[in-house]
């Protein structure tokens, strides 16, 4: 048993705590905000995620505290999960890494500090700068997170490689020796590369979903559907099935943002990563695609009413991070449409002047929508009525923004159906 200290309790660091107590190690989880470690203490679980609420009930050795002195002190292994937000310029804001590494610096003497916080390779020797301030001696280690939202707990549990970068083996050899029950490749780098290995890995499959984005634009216009295109492209073992659904693009708090720090990174060293713009202009273009659909059936969008389905970035999340139905809502704001909305697990957005009306039920939603926009491809959106929506819905315009809806079966019901490039 190790004893470890998770600074920052948000998505990663939560879910790292708790897996990492849950392989017998004595965690302390130390947060800045009292109310958020109090909630903690009290064994509520902020954020949804399968399979954490149960890990955190169960947990005998895993305690959340604001003393982050001493909890660093009576730890052998650091861990920084604290969030690197991205800024208006597109670099991730560091501030919360640095600030955390000052008050750690005086209790780091022959410990292990460990990076899980996605943040530039450009970053490391500011890290160091100020971790070295107080001369003791420590090993730093990169063990980055590929945790995507909604199966965290299985990602971390289960992943399919656990990527350690470190400049010694003392470093590496203790971080390592976190996760020996767990059966996945263990991948020994440097930093440097660990680091890079999360930001390609995103990057990549960012570009796959911007790639399928682009010829499902291609499929429209030569009456092909993307879905068998991706369908047929994905048993090529080299390309693969995952990552290739068409759709309204990619959001949340990680594609976006390392998308474009990588970017950032590369044109502040003379090396323009062309592709991912280009993966980053698509996605932003999707949004708009689909508010050309809706004009080529409205006309003038000024005074309509469109219903937005599915608000998060994704399903199975509450995270509206980059969803790209906060950014449709803001284009046909813009356009004077006006918008009700509905999500399963959100009741409420703030911000949009209250122009963005978030619904008790779908159906309250689409009451008088002169078009429906699904969004997210929540499983219960498959469920509904549809009979009773055309009832009630001014239009019979239906745009699915994740070509997850049946399509033909719609049409037979009366609806003009669109997707995205099917
Ligand atoms: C992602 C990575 O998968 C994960 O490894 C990393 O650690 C964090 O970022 P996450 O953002 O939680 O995880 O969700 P993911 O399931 O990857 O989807 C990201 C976005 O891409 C979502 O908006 C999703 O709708 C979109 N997407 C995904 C597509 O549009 N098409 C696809 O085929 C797959």
């Amino acid at each position: 048993m190790t004893e470890i200290c998770i600074i920052g309790t948000g998505y990663v660091g939560l879910v790292t705590g708790a897996c990492l107590e849950h392989l017998r190690h004595k965690v302390a989880c130390v947060d800045k905000h009292k109310s958020k470690v109090a909630e903690l203490r009290q064994g509520n679980c902020p954020i949804h995620e399968q399979g954490l609420e149960r890990l955190l009930q169960k947990a005998q050795k895993l305690e959340f505290t604001t003393n982050l002195k001493q909890a660093a002190s009576q730890s052998e292994i650091i861990f920084i999960c604290v969030g690197t937000p991205e800024k208006e310029d597109g670099d991730a804001d560091l501030s919360h890494v640095f600030e955390v590494c000052e008050q750690i610096s005086a209790h780091i003497d022959g410990k292990t500090v460990v990076i899980k916080s996605t943040l530039p390779i450009t970053a490391i020797p500011d890290v160091r700068k100020i971790l070295d301030s107080n001369s003791l001696s420590y090993d730093l280690v990169s063990n980055p997170e590929f945790l995507s939202q909604g199966t965290a707990v299985k990602d971390f549990l289960e992943p399919d490689r656990i990527v350690i970068g470190s400049d010694s083996d003392k470093g590496f050899d203790s971080v390592a020796s976190l996760f020996q029950e767990i059966d996945a490749p263990v991948i020994k780098t440097d930093i440097a590369s660990a680091i890079m290995i999360k930001y390609a890995s995103n990057a990549f499959l960012a570009t796959k979903v911007s790639f399928v984005n682009s010829i499902a634009r291609l499929c429209e216009k030569v009456g092909a559907n993307i879905n068998d295109v991706a369908n047929g492209m994905g048993y090529d073992k080299r390309i693969g099935k995952l990552f290739l659904k068409a759709g309204v693009g990619f959001g949340g708090s990680c594609f976006p943002k390392d998308t474009r720090a990588l970017v950032k990174t590369g044109s502040k060293l003379g090396v323009e990563l062309e592709i991912l713009k280009a993966v980053d202009g698509v996605n932003t273009f999707q949004r708009q695609l689909v508010i050309e659909k809706l004009k080529r059936h409205l006309g003038d969008l000024d005074g309509k009413q469109v219903s937005l389905l599915g608000l998060s970035y994704k399903p199975g999340t509450d995270d509206l991070r980059e969803a790209p139905a906060l950014y449709l809502a803001r284009d046909l704001l813009n356009l004077n449409t006006r918008i009700n909305a509905f999500d399963p697990i959100i009741k409420q957005v703030d911000g949009f002047d209250g122009k963005l009306a978030v619904k008790e039920e779908a159906y309250q939603a689409v009451k008088d929508a002169d078009a429906i926009i699904f969004v997210t491809e929540h499983p219960e959106f498959s469920l509904l009525d549809f009979a009773r929506i055309k009832e009630l819905a001014k239009g019979n315009i239906i745009i699915d923004g994740r070509n997850f809806l049946n399509g033909s079966k719609l049409k037979e019901a009366g609806f003009i159906y669109e997707g995205i490039g099917i």
